[in-house]
């Protein structure tokens, strides 16, 4: 059992939103963010195999790769349970417009389902194309949202989510259920425009669909069909990593998308989700973490804004029951953050900061990808090779994009335009 006594799920999920909510001040005032008190660390080395030899070439590179994965399964996110690795789901095209953003893009509708569980939990992916991927499959970004498909875009044909939500602080959410008054509540965030111009499609899926994000000792979403965790089986983290694998399962199979060319992004707790699932599914051509911050690209044993115990505490259902055991120890986890994103190699990586977003440790962001650079030179490629962290708004690396922007946690066109220019360059 992950939780031996689970809270009524309006207890649970209203201590989860007071912390989600809390201004930075109060949530955060046993938080460290001055340098001179990040303690002395040793990260766990990348290029060694767990017995000690080194790595030294690409070869050997698979081999060490599961080894990290297997570490950060067994200690931090959890192990994808048996069933639903081999799971597949059903797939039902509900609604397909051609007329979407001007006529300058289609829009369709897609439910994955259980097969054998017609009352079961239902993931309902939109995906928006360009015209022109009717005559050649484009690339596409793939990401969950946190409130819903149709706070994406402000276009009525979106569906409005039925789905379990939190509560938001304009109102928009009424009894946990979204209102018309949340359409295109999120569109600063999800460019569709900006993303259709430059050829790329876009697919993206509500998070709560896979598991609503409240700690119920999981009993509703995807659990309800694979069942309580283990101790190392997965979290929410893991789960809604799972589902966008089953996102990319139904996009390989779209003929407007090119599946060997979709990356995967994700902002804050849905950025930690994209990097393991980028971890876990090595089909995604290129991975997108945007102020993942503790538990995603930040380095942990620095414990600069948000620590381990204090994300284990906040959101005890995010991660796999054994991690806690290391919140008044990280210096002895057996991984560390860089070698998440190592994970990655040799595909392109970009991580996104924020100056304003402190909580997330924005140079534990930038030592990550730095420490986890040595991955790519083993295949002839150049991570972030600068020795300093760059000035705002300056982007740097060569396969791993680092960037700090101007501003706070969000995700705004500046980091989409970045990650649209890696992406020309590496995957389209
Ligand atoms: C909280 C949490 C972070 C998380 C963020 C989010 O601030 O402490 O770890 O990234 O919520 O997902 O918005």
């Amino acid at each position: 059992m992950k939780n031996c006594c689970p809270p009524a799920p309006a207890i649970a999920a209203t201590v989860s939103l007071l912390l989600v909510f809390a201004p930075p001040s109060s949530r955060a005032q046993d938080a460290n963010y001055d340098e001179a008190r990040v303690p002395e660390y040793v990260l766990p080395p990348l290029l060694q195999f767990e017995d000690g030899t080194p790595v030294k070439t690409a070869e050997q590179w698979p081999k060490r790769r599961q080894e990290i994965f297997e570490l950060f399964a067994e200690n931090v996110y959890g192990h994808v349970p048996e069933k639903a690795k081999e799971v597949k789901l059903k797939i039902d095209v509900t609604q397909a417009v051609t007329d979407f953003l001007d006529d300058k893009a289609s829009m369709k509708e897609v439910s994955l389902s259980f097969p054998d569980r017609p009352d079961g939990p239902v993931l309902h992916l939109l995906v928006i194309a360009p015209k022109k991927a009717m005559g050649e499959p484009v690339p596409a970004f793939l990401g969950l949202n946190f409130r819903g498909n149709h706070t994406i875009h402000p276009d009525p044909r979106i569906t409005l989510s039925e789905s379990w939500m939190r509560p938001d602080k304009e109102g928009r959410v009424v009894d946990h259920r979204a209102t018309e008054k949340s359409r295109g509540a999120s569109a600063s965030r999800w460019p569709v425009e900006m993303l259709i111009d430059r050829g790329y499609a876009l697919a993206t899926m509500y998070y709560g669909d896979i598991d609503p994000d409240f700690d119920d000792g999981f009993e509703n979403g995807i659990h309800s069909v694979f069942g309580q965790p283990k101790e190392t089986e997965w979290g929410s983290i893991g789960s809604w990593a799972w589902g966008l694998g089953k996102a990319l399962d139904y996009l390989e199979l779209d003929a407007l998308i090119d599946g060997t060319k979709v990356s995967v992004i994700g902002h804050s707790r849905l950025g930690k989700t994209a990097l393991w699932a980028g971890a876990m599914d090595e089909r995604f051509a290129m991975v997108v973490s945007n102020d993942s911050g503790c538990g995603g690209a930040a380095l942990s044993r620095r414990q600069f804004g948000e620590t381990v115990k204090r994300i284990n505490t906040s959101f005890p259902h995010w991660f796999n029951d054994r991690f806690p055991s290391y919140d008044d120890r990280v210096g002895d986890l057996p991984v560390d953050q860089h070698q998440l994103i190592a994970l990655m190699a040799p595909r392109p990586v970009c991580i996104g900061s924020a100056e304003d977003d402190q909580w997330a440790d924005p140079r534990g962001e930038f030592l990550s990808a730095k420490a986890a650079s040595p991955a790519w030179e083993l295949f002839g490629k150049e991570g972030v090779e600068v020795e300093e962290m760059p000035p705002v708004n300056q982007p740097v690396g060569e396969t791993i994009s680092y960037h700090i922007r101007t501003g706070k946690h969000d995700v705004t066109d500046f980091d989409w335009k970045r990650y649209l220019d890696f992406a020309d360059r590496h995957v389209k």
